[in-house]
């Protein structure tokens, strides 16, 4: 699939119901336990989970046998259709969605950012109208990208309203995202109050600029200078700023992509002393260093151009022991894609590189391959990181993130056995690079059933998947907007510590 690739959606009567499914002789994995069990889909929803299932006549049936039955995956990290460093991101709600389905992600949580000065109440009804053409359930993570007392005003209505149950702070970005501390502090403490949970992207804005500078003054214009202007020193300081500015005002906080040995060791310090914080991984920050900006090809190097950077080799592996450990709560992917055209804005200047990669598509295969296949991880686990601790942290379990009576019938079947070659002429994302190109992966998503409708079929043949000839049948404007309740799990133990904090004065004898 290239950027010229416009549509492989079907325009169908997106209001038409979903016969019933019947996802049969498979092994049901959720986060807990593993057991035998076929899974009926009615309306939407999971109908029935057990043997011996009584089905409604025409019930369509998925074989399943050999096969993982799991909650599809929750991407808690994505950019459709981002306007950023002057143009859009190429995939957007449709083909952003497209690809999560084909992969086995049935959710995503974008980001609505209101430009400096911008309404945010007017800046998420954009995105809902952008979001119109998704083909899997979506929610928001609101960025709060200045302050006044709109803002402030505003983000009431957004979590009461609108159901947006999250803000997102960047501490990146001088000049056009960035907070100062001021306006983080009035955010966290808004959203505090509101039962929202903050969500920072931890890179100290001030250090990436002067490091630009530094870069540039001595003449390093290639993508190269992006990672050595942006070490990880910056990481860690931010989010030392982050984690300790939440712990102050005592408001839980999520750490967004933590790609570095040195960041994740502030959350473990975090989490340690009994705080209440997360942390996300990016699959492409697990699993890939930073040797790809060093490379000869300098069109391949741009395309890695993301934020944070790929770390240093010994990063990777980090954060997979910390997703292991429970240091890392999350997965992601941060897909945010950039056509070549797009990258070569930054040509003569890595700064003007916009920043971002693919990955939607291919999160719950690599990190399948990477966790489960090499024995970081066990299948329960698995399902714990890409879905179910999502959904609880950002209050959407257990409709989503676990395969139960009453949940939506969002599943990915998962092949633990089967291989696939992944390319960029295959896969079913817009943009023309995919930064795992050629890299063989163990576990293929065999089937994904969307809101009760089998939206992916792969085609396997001998173990080996041929990615390509798979059946995509999702439909465009098919997903719903997630409405989240404030005061989720993140907020449990708030009211409590709350009161151990308080401070009474010391009555001393005149
Ligand atoms: O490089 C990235 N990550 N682009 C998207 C914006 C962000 O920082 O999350
Ligand atoms: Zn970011
Ligand atoms: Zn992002």
């Amino acid at each position: 699939m290239s950027c010229l690739v416009t549509s492989l959606t079907q325009t169908a009567d997106t209001t038409a119901p979903a016969p019933p499914l019947l996802i049969s002789g498979g092994d049901v994995v959720n986060a807990d336990q593993t057991f035998r069990a076929d899974v009926l889909c009615v309306d939407g929803v999971i109908a029935a989970v057990g043997l011996d299932l009584d089905v409604p006549e025409g019930t369509q049936v998925v074989d399943a046998t050999g096969l993982l039955v799991m909650p599809g995956g929750v991407d808690t990290h994505t950019h459709c259709r981002l306007p950023f460093m002057s143009t859009v991101a190429i995939d957007d709600f449709e083909t952003g969605t497209r690809g999560a389905l084909c992969g086995g992600t049935t959710s995503i949580i974008d980001f609505v950012i209101p430009s400096p000065g911008q309404s945010i109440l007017a800046a998420f009804d954009q995105w809902q109208e952008w979001a119109a053409d998704a083909q899997c359930d979506f929610g928001f993570h609101v960025a709060i990208t200045w302050w006044s007392d709109q803002v402030e005003e505003e983000m009431g209505i957004l979590t009461r309203e609108r159901g947006v149950a999250s803000f997102k702070h960047f501490l990146a970005y001088k000049g056009a995202l960035m907070l100062d501390d001021e306006a983080l502090y009035n955010s966290f403490t808004r959203a505090k109050e509101l039962g929202a949970l903050c969500t920072v992207h931890a890179e100290n804005g001030e250090m990436v600029y002067r490091g630009q500078m530094k870069m540039l003054e001595a003449g390093i214009t290639g993508p190269e200078g992006h990672p050595w202007s942006r070490p990880v020193e910056c990481e860690a300081e931010a989010t030392d700023r982050a984690l300790r500015t939440g712990e102050f005002i005592n408001t839980p906080v999520y750490i967004v992509h933590v790609s570095c040995k040195e960041a994740m060791d502030v959350v473990a310090r975090a989490k340690a002393a009994g705080q209440v914080c997360y942390a996300e991984v990016l699959a492409g920050h697990a699993t890939i260093d930073d040797s790809v900006y060093f490379q000869e090809d300098k069109r391949a190097a741009m395309h890695y151009v993301m934020s944070p950077p790929f770390r240093p080799a010994g990063n990777p592996d980090a954060l997979i022991n910390a997703l292991a450990a429970g240091v890392a709560d999350t997965t992601a992917t941060d897909n945010c894609t950039f056509c070549t055209e797009q990258k070569s804005m930054g040509a003569d200047d890595f700064t003007k590189i916009p920043n971002g990669t693919a990955g939607i598509e291919d999160r719950m295969s690599v990190l399948f391959d990477r966790m489960v296949v090499q024995g970081a991880i066990d299948v329960n686990k698995f399902v714990a990181v890409t879905s179910t601790n999502a959904a609880r942290i950002f209050n959407m379990y257990p409709r989503k993130g676990v395969i139960a009576v009453g949940s939506d019938a969002d599943i990915c079947v998962m092949d633990p056995n089967a291989k696939r070659v992944i390319s960029v002429n295959t896969h079913h994302v817009k943009v023309d690079f995919n930064p795992w190109e050629g890299r063989e992966v163990t576990g293929v998503p065999a089937f994904t059933v969307c809101a009760g409708r089998l939206v992916w079929k792969a085609v396997i043949a001998d173990g080996v998947a041929d990615w390509a000839a798979g059946e995509f049948s999702g439909v465009k404007g098919s997903g719903r907007y997630i409405e989240r309740p404030c005061f989720g799990l993140p907020f449990e133990t708030v009211p409590v510590t709350d009161k151990l904090r308080e401070k009474q004065p010391i009555q001393r004898a005149e």
